[in-house]
């Protein structure tokens, strides 16, 4: 075990399975001028994991977030982080591995019809390795759809389906500076 490792161990600190690659706050590089934006506004943050990005945005004044997780414990991770957070949170258990329509029908009805902010950061690549590419393009068309202004998309595979979401009448805002964790880039429904 290398020193720095060992020093880590000693000092109690990145024991345990990680949640993802980086550290947290590396999570939030590139969604800065989102932060900015977020007061007044509904979030869905999908795949959220523990729910700290969406807890960075109720921070910023954001007054809704809702987030789809498969793991139940993040989901209820989620529940205690934002216990003491007075504006609207939804935290389900879900699973984005599937199709648009399906994607619809399973959590359609537990979702507002669309959020000024969108999250899809970090998670696409888990679903390509379950469900079918057509699919996840109508999971893509899905998204885009829920998203009043604001669509942040976190993927190096990102080209493979920008095309669903520019036709769905967003428009490339801004790439973040590349970083370890990933091609991130954000979408604007013109007004
Ligand atoms: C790399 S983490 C990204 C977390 C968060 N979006 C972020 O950027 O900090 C990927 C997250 O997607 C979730 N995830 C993976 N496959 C999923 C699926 N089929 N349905 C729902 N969530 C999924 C994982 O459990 C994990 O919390």
């Amino acid at each position: 075990m290398g020193i720095a490792r060992s020093l880590k161990r000693a000092l109690g600190l990145g024991i345990g399975r990680k949640n993802f690659q980086g550290d947290l706050f590396g999570r939030f590089q590139g969604l800065e001028p989102l932060f900015e934006r977020a007061a007044g506004r509904s979030v869905l943050d999908l795949g959220m994991s523990e729910g700290h990005v969406g807890y960075e945005f109720a921070r910023h004044g954001a007054i809704a977030v809702h987030g789809l997780e498969q793991h139940r414990d993040k989901v209820r991770f989620a529940a205690r982080l934002f216990r003491d957070v007075a504006i609207d949170t939804r935290f389900r258990v879900a699973d984005l591995a599937c199709s648009g329509p399906r994607f619809e029908a399973r959590y359609g009805a537990q979702l507002r019809p669309r959020y000024d902010i969108v999250l899809f950061l970090g998670v696409y690549h888990h679903l390509k390795k379950e469900v079918r590419v057509e699919d996840l393009a109508t999971l893509v068309d899905a998204i885009a759809a829920r998203t009043e202004r604001w669509l942040a998309v976190r993927s190096d595979a990102l080209p493979e389906f920008e095309g669903r979401i520019l036709d769905a009448g967003l428009r490339l805002e801004y790439e973040a500076p590349k970083t370890e964790i990933g091609l991130l880039r954000v979408y604007e429904r013109p007004v």
